[in-house]
């Protein structure tokens, strides 16, 4: 915590506060799982605000703020190359999978407006709320569960916590992922959590999904902006029981509000996932699919709400 936190009123977040944000009544082990993290943040003052919007409009007219895209692979390669790195050499400390991107600007979204994080991995938490939710509720009875764009792979331990008998695979574009996962299954991290080499925009259809699957992504189908139908051709196609998505849904969001419309500017400017939750619903529409769940959880990062969760079975 810095000082000039320290001076400031701390609050907590508790699971009313979730419950109000995911609307609606959350199990008891979502409970336990809030109550044992820390959720402490601090309110900003108006000025604070307003400098915060003042640095999201800058990045928004940035001339040089990177796309996503095809030719991301190599930055993913050598992010997951570092935490490769740190991972091998010390696999006892878990810690070394966790993704450095969290907790970069000392702001986040919340419930339609930005609070101050004091607790350390809040933001990392949060997100890891929204998983823990999905996983309670869609993934205790599945037989095999893939996570596609997994990176390196440590969402799939928060999976294991509610499932103590499926195959896991984490699945992603980057070899370095396959490498970490597999030096996490070598070091007995999960007794059973598999990889593969996985590209959204050239789906690999020699990989089959087992009986009773479930298959997953979390802020990763983001980067394909509007290509994401060769995935979902693929789902069809493999036909998994479920299929859950933690991504950047602007269809959700409100325009009419700065903070929404705002972080719908950003995953335009990003290339961010585009259009899904309309291809979606015409698939429907069709008769191709049922939608099950489809909703924001008005958690996100400074520029983005970025973990809407959509839930859909290929029919
Ligand atoms: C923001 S990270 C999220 C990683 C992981 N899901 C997590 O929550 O930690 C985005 C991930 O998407 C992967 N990715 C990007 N484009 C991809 C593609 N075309 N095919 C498969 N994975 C891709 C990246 O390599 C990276 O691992």
């Amino acid at each position: 915590m810095n000082k000039e936190i320290a001076t400031r009123e701390v609050r907590s977040l508790e699971a009313r506060d979730f419950e109000l944000a995911l609307g609606g009544g959350l199990s008891s082990y979502i409970v336990d799982r809030i109550n044992e993290y820390s959720f402490l943040y601090s309110e900003f003052s108006p000025d604070e605000i307003e400098g915060l919007y003042i640095k999201i409009i800058d990045t928004l007219l940035d001339p040089v703020l990177m796309k996503s895209g095809e030719h991301r692979l190599d930055q993913w390669e050598s992010g997951w190359g570092e935490n490769l790195e740190l991972f091998l050499n010390n696999p006892e400390n878990i810690d070394h999978i966790v993704p450095k991107y969290f907790n970069k600007y000392g702001a986040v979204r919340w419930r339609g407006k930005f609070i101050q994080p004091v607790s350390e991995k809040f933001e990392y938490h949060s997100l890891a709320i929204i998983l823990d939710w999905m996983f309670d509720k869609y993934m205790r009875q599945s037989s095999a569960i893939y996570e596609f764009g997994c990176g390196t792979g440590h969402n799939l331990l928060g999976v294991r916590r509610v499932n103590k008998n499926a195959v896991l695979w984490g699945l992603d574009w980057a070899s370095a992922s396959q490498k970490i996962i597999n030096r996490m299954s070598e070091v007995g991290v999960d007794q059973d959590i598999n990889s593969h080499q996985f590209d959204y925009f050239n789906p690999d259809y020699s990989f089959e999904l087992l009986e009773n699957s479930t298959v997953y992504t979390v802020a990763s189908l983001e980067q394909v902006g509007a290509s994401w139908d060769k995935f979902i051709q693929y789902l069809l196609n493999k036909k998994p029981k479920l299929c859950v998505h933690i991504e950047p849904v602007a269809e959700l969001l409100d325009p009419s509000k700065l903070i929404d419309n705002l972080s719908i500017k950003y995953f335009k400017k990003r290339n961010y996932l585009d259009g899904f939750l309309d291809g979606l619903k015409q698939l429907e529409t069709q008769g191709k699919i049922r939608i099950h769940q489809a909703q924001r959880t008005t958690i996100g990062s400074l520029f983005i709400e970025g973990y809407s969760v959509v839930v859909w079975e290929p029919l």
